[in-house]
């Protein structure tokens, strides 16, 4: 395919839009320069013509009269008044042979000026012997006369007719000219409609696509490509867009794989300390002081945590690379809130926290790993205990819905129904900017003071293990009054 870049395309579709124009206005022109000219030469040769004709027609009329009356009185008064019509005769027969624009019109002005000088001739003659009888003459000049008045007259039939067919000619030229304007202008419409469509498309499309990539990206899934066939500059975008995601997911199997030998060479070690530990304390090395029972009791709770850590990290790195097996039946949730509950109940009446719990109906089925779904429930219970002061409330609820809220809008399920969980808690709070956020790998929300131990990964965690599940989990909180943490479960379905 040959490579045209955005630029080429749309210096194109403007330069062949500019020349339409171009051409629809040359075109005008040259029409309006023809109809001009057909005006101009029908207003100069043909209505002058027939001005002039009339006029020698009256002229011929009056010359004639004055020459009668001549031979009658013999006065010289009537010669010389015909004299000046000759003249004025002779004049206009000159200018119109000037003007006279076809072989036609020039044939019979040299026959008028041949029989009228025939005419003058003869009464120049008269003239002359004016006591002379001239009734000889009288039929022949009458002839010549009427012969002068009848090509008079057809002259003036063809400047009609070469007017009327100027006037129709011009009709036509003009009429033509507006139809192929109209004709040109539509093409140019239609035309540049279709180029800006086109290129609007070839713009928007490519970068909807590239934006959803991106927000894939955005997402932490590097696996989509974006598949953009255009050479254009958008082309080479996405080209550097997808090796952009190559180069990532490169680093993230890095960092995965680096996660995974880590924490298996670290847990090692970690479990002989813990049972070395509990030797010690079951007194196998020798009684202890009450000091060092503290002591040891000490190692044993932050080599608990520790372990606990990299179960974690060990976890999340397994999920990440989708290597972590779900055992997944159909069960009850209920027994297993229940459970979670006594399990964060010491720590709860440590901080003297009021746990309660509420079931709404009878709830469906679910599929369910319960030991995946107790690691969540029991991080959602932990984190609302934590970050909870002391004397606070913690309300978890359960109950099977139909349609649920995510940012404010109902969404509905096509399931037929779901099982929804809320834990609520009256504690600090989580900050607007930090809802979706607290859900990220490591992340801590609030500054140094909202952190109490940890590592951020309790609900990462969740997510992954909900989401396996076919559910969602989000949060709502409002800063210093509580916060609520959902989870949607999908109902096993009837048939399933
Ligand atoms: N109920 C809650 N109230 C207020 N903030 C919360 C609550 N639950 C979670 N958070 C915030 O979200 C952050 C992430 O929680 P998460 O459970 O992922 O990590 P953690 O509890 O800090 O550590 P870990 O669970 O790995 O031991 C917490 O550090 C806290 O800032
Ligand atoms: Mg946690």
């Amino acid at each position: 395919m040959m490579k045209t870049t955005i630029r080429q395309k749309m210096a194109f579709g403007y330069t062949v839009m500019v020349l339409l124009v171009v051409v629809v206005s040359l075109y005008a022109i040259t029409q309006l320069n023809r109809l001009n000219r057909f005006i101009n030469t029908a207003l100069t040769v043909d209505s002058e013509m027939l001005n002039l004709t009339e006029d020698l027609i009256n002229s011929i009329f009056i010359q004639v009269s004055h020459e009668k009356k001549f031979l009658i009185t013999k006065d010289m008064a009537f010669q010389r008044l015909f004299e000046e019509k000759e003249k004025e005769f002779s004049d206009k027969l000159n200018t119109l042979a000037e003007i006279a624009d076809s072989q036609e019109k020039k044939g019979l002005l040299e026959q008028i000026r041949s029989l009228y000088d025939q005419y003058l001739s003869l009464v120049k003659g008269e003239f002359k012997a004016a006591t002379l009888e001239h009734k000889s003459n009288e039929a022949r000049k009458q002839a010549l006369v009427d012969s002068v008045t009848e090509k008079i007259k057809q002259l003036t039939e063809v400047a009609q007719l070469s007017l009327n067919k100027k006037m129709v000619a011009s009709q036509k030229v003009g009429l033509r000219g507006a139809r192929l304007a109209i004709i040109i202008t539509v093409l140019a419409v239609i035309f540049g409609s279709a180029f800006a469509f086109f290129i609007t498309q070839g713009i928007c499309l490519p970068v909807q696509r590239l934006k959803e990539g991106t927000y894939h990206i955005a997402q932490g899934d590097f696996s989509k490509k974006i598949e953009l066939k255009s050479q254009d500059e958008i082309g080479e975008l996405s080209a550097a867009f997808n090796a952009m995601c190559d180069r990532l997911r490169e680093l993230d199997q890095l960092k995965v794989d680096f996660v995974s030998n880590i924490t298996h060479d670290l847990k090692t070690p970690l479990s002989s300390i813990a049972e070395a530990n509990q030797l010690m304390l079951d007194g196998v090395s020798g009684p202890l002081s009450p000091q060092q029972k503290h002591l040891v009791n000490i190692i044993k709770e932050d080599t608990a945590r520790l372990t606990r850590l990299i179960d974690n990290l060990l976890d999340l790195s397994k999920m990440e690379v989708g290597m972590l097996k779900y055992d997944l039946k159909p069960g009850n949730i209920s027994p297993l809130v229940k459970e979670s509950i006594e399990f964060i109940r010491l720590l709860a009446e440590r901080k003297k926290i009021r746990v309660s719990y509420s079931e709404e109906g009878i709830l469906p089925m679910v599929l369910l790993d319960g030991e995946k779904m107790d690691q969540v429930l029991i991080n959602l219970l932990s984190n609302a205990i934590k970050f909870t002061p002391e004397g606070g409330k913690v309300i978890i609820q359960t109950k099977g819905v139909r349609e649920f809220p995510i940012n404010g809008k109902g969404i509905t399920l096509s399931e037929d129904e779901a099982i929804q969980l809320s834990i609520t808690d009256t504690g600090i709070g989580i900050a607007r900017e930090d809802i979706t956020r607290v859900f990220d790998k490591f992340y801590q929300s609030g500054s140094g003071s909202n952190k109490k131990g940890g590592a951020g990964l309790g609900l990462t965690i969740a997510r992954h293990i909900i989401q396996a599940h076919g559910g969602q989990i989000w949060a709502e909180s409002e800063p210093d009054k509580g916060s609520v943490f959902y989870l949607l479960l999908p109902a096993l379905q009837e048939d399933a």
